[in-house]
């Protein structure tokens, strides 16, 4: 007793007690569910003791303990277990579990003056405490100083998971554990790792050494050469694919990489240290060229190929195949102690199926149907050894296509099927919700890509609410094939992170964009400090045209001070000495910018282009006896740009009242909207254009939005100056087969939103 005293009163005394509240300073994302403040502060330092009251408690204070060290350069003492109902003395960071908070991974925090204290429901609630700890302190530094507060969160979603694909280009183990450590930084908890596709095999599988020792390799493909053209014409070393991943035999350059076994149990222990498990995906029966290139007996045909959309699977035909596969994934099972793993089983091509003979042997044996039910058999073949090994499997959602097993976890991501997720949860599956409407962090950003994935209420409607429970959680998934170095993984992925962070920890109720956004300057200053290659947010109401008439003012607002903006007018990529935006100013001809963001730390964004055009407003035009709505004209037909759509007859005409799909028209549309659009006021205007793929608004004959190309989700904006009356437009839309949509919105100069009705629209 009088020991702990003496040590309570030291302690006391060792931790300053500021009588200061640094409200503007919080800003942990994602924000806890409830946080109070309270006065004074407490400061950690060397003397500072971890104590935990649990043995399965002492790996989190043992990363505690690695954490100040890293920010601090000096280390806590580690003071070993607490039992009883002892009074902790000041100066210590007491760990405990309490499993009467609520279910879950429910922590509570209490900072104060004379020390911290976490309560629990399990070590890994309190390795999410310590992520708190870790954003309530600084990234370097020997002060560590944090406010008296008090803490209690829990996560909406058992499942908060980040997917990154290691195949397509390769990630070195030092990458795949920084991007570990930003997941764990947010509150992730379930790393997916995207191993072998068509472009690489990644993993040691010691059965099989040629896997890695020449599918883990390759000559430069069109993705690669596309990337170092663009890290040419933009100056963009995001794009440039790191020197170290080329091998060099004689002559040849190869490039690719992989993992040996040791090197992935050092990342699985790593990730593990941070309360993160890894789902190993080792992609099948399709995305499996690599393999194929090197043990071609694994095909139908004995040879690798492209479909029409895909490439050839394996032959799940063969014996051989099923034996390979398994023994795959036995050495797989070994390494990764988690229990769930990823079968793949998406995108299959199946023509060749159809056409060989060990598939059709098989497809008569067992009864099947045709080819998807022999793509279902595979999957649930594949399951029974999972099980057998006491895994759980997960798969995209194709795995529904063609008898889905009771057991599966499914994987959903093609948006566009919307009935997948009501038919597997029907059914008792879990499900695992990854929309790549919303979660591909792969695809193009715009300015609205950050508050649609915040706003994203991920749970599709009409569920009810024994199905909802089914819903294990959520996943965001970032596809390599155009991310040639780690930067860029980065570019894309942050500040995504932080709002999908939200999305997985707090419900849709507790989710306030105004609020969120207004505490990312201070995430933001953290990244800096990480180093983290981060895309900064977006210049507030720049548009990709904006019109004027007369003369304008050219404001850049940069929601983050510290990014400087530098620019040039003849079309050239600006650099650290072109022209350093200072503030408003007036502008009279038309010119157009290349705008480029520069971090604080002097590293370089991609460009922004920007053009302001004046202009006089548009004469209106005379129509007489119009008809209502807009024509829209179907051309069935996989396009890749808009100017291909007139090229291809017309299949069907129909008139609508709204911008919409007509019902009736197929997968593959190419769609041209020709008529005129109401304007009732002289104005400037602007025309947000959103689609997936491409589209193109014409006014006048001019294009204001140019939105082409095949793309996911992508929202341009441009203007134009209008008089009252009648303006022709033009519209074209096309999508590549893999769901999409069409969105025009239109608002006056006063920001005034324009309600697209049918008595707007006439032809
Ligand atoms: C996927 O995006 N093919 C799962
Ligand atoms: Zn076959």
């Amino acid at each position: 007793m009088k020991k702990n005293l003496l040590i309570f009163l030291i302690g006391a005394c060792l931790i300053s007690c500021r009588e200061k509240k640094e409200t503007g300073k919080i800003a942990i994302v994602p924000r806890p569910v409830e946080l109070i403040l309270q006065e004074g502060t407490c400061t950690l330092n060397a003397e500072t003791r971890i104590e935990y009251g649990d043995p399965a408690l002492e790996p989190v204070a043992v990363y505690l303990q690695t954490v100040i060290r890293e920010i601090a350069g000096y280390e806590p003492v580690l003071s070993g277990v607490k039992t009883g109902d002892s009074v902790h003395p000041g100066n210590t960071v007491f760990f405990s579990l309490n499993e009467t908070l609520r279910e879950g991974d429910a922590y509570r925090l209490e900072i104060h003056p004379k020390g911290v204290q976490v309560e629990a429901v399990n070590p890994r609630s309190a390795l999410l405490a310590v992520q708190t700890l870790r954003q309530l302190l600084p990234v370097h530094g020997a002060d560590l100083t944090l406010p008296a507060l008090q803490i209690t969160d829990y996560p909406t979603w058992e499942w908060r998971g980040l997917m990154l694909d290691a195949a397509r280009h390769f990630w070195s183990k030092a990458e795949v554990k920084r991007f570990i450590d930003l997941m764990a930084l947010y509150k992730f908890n379930k790393f997916h790792w995207h191993l072998t596709d068509d472009q690489g095999w990644r993993i040691e599988i010691k059965k099989y050494p040629q896997l890695t020792e020449k599918a883990a390799w390759r000559h430069y493909n069109n993705h690669d050469r596309e990337c170092m053209r663009l890290a040419e014409k933009e100056s963009n070393d995001d794009f440039r694919l790191p020197e170290d991943r080329l091998r060099k035999t004689g002559d040849t350059v190869e490039y690719g990489g992989f993992y040996t076994q040791e090197e992935i149990r050092e990342v699985v222990a790593y990730a593990a240290e941070r309360g993160i498990d890894v789902i190993p995906e080792i992609d099948m029966p399709g995305h499996f060229s690599a393999a194929i290139s090197v043990i071609p007996e694994l095909a139908c045909f004995n040879a690798t190929g492209w479909g029409r959309e895909f490439s050839a699977p394996i032959c799940p035909g063969k014996e051989g195949t099923l034996a390979f596969c398994r023994d795959v994934y036995s050495e797989v099972f070994e390494l990764f102690p988690y229990e769930y793993v990823h079968l793949g089983a998406d995108e299959v091509e199946k023509d060749n199926w159809k056409k060989c003979p060990h598939c059709r042997a098989r497809i008569r044996a067992n009864g099947l149907k045709d080819e998807k039910e022999l793509q279902a058999w595979f999957v649930k073949q594949m399951e029974v050894f999972f099980r057998g090994n006491g895994k759980k499997m997960i798969g995209w959602d194709e795995i529904i296509d063609g008898g889905l097993s009771e057991t599966a976890t499914v994987m959903w991501w093609r948006s566009w099927v919307k009935n997948a997720v009501h038919r597997a949860t029907e059914q008792g599956n879990e499900v695992i919700l990854a929309p790549n409407s919303h979660c591909y962090f792969d695809y193009k950003q715009d300015y609205s890509t950050l508050r649609k994935l915040y706003e994203l209420e991920i749970v599709p409607k009409g569920l009810t609410p024994g199905q909802r429970k089914q819903i294990k959680g959520v996943q965001g998934n970032t596809w390599a094939e155009w991310i040639p170095s780690y930067k860029r993984v980065e570019y894309l992925t942050m500040p995504r992170m932080l709002a999908f962070s939200e999305v997985a920890w707090r419900s849709d109720s507790l989710r306030n964009w105004e609020e969120f956004y207004i505490g990312l300057p201070v995430q933001f200053g953290r990244l800096d400090e990480l180093g983290v290659n981060y895309r900064p947010l977006d210049l507030e109401n720049v548009y990709t045209s904006n019109a004027f008439v007369g003369e304008t003012t050219v404001e850049w607002k940069q929601p983050l001070p510290a990014v400087q903006l530098r620019y040039t007018t003849d079309g050239s990529v600006p650099d650290e000495h072109s022209a350093l935006y200072a503030g408003p100013f007036k502008l009279t001809e038309s010119r157009e910018y290349t705008i480029r963001f520069f971090r604080p730390n002097g590293s370089a964004a991609d460009i922004v282009r920007t053009a302001y055009r004046k202009e006089a407003y548009r004469s209106a035009v005379e129509l007489t006896d119009p008809a209502a709505g807009w024509k829209c004209a179907w051309h069935e037909a996989v396009v890749n740009s808009c100017d291909e759509i007139e090229k291809i007859p017309v299949k069907e005409e129909y008139t609508v009242e709204s911008l919409r799909v007509p019902e009736g028209v197929g997968g593959k549309r190419a769609l041209v909207y020709t008529g005129y659009l109401w304007i009732g006021k002289a104005d400037v205007y602007t025309f947000s254009l959103g689609s997936d793929d491409g589209s193109q608004l014409y006014l006048h004959g001019e294009l204001a939005v140019d939105n082409d190309g095949p793309h996911g989700p992508v929202t341009l904006m441009g203007q134009m100056a209008l008089e009252k009356g009648w303006h022709p437009v033009r519209l074209y839309y096309f999508d590549m087969n893999n769901g999409g949509f069409i969105d025009l919105k239109i608002s006056d100069s006063g920001g005034m939103n324009i309600e697209l009705t049918g008595d707007l629209l006439k032809h």
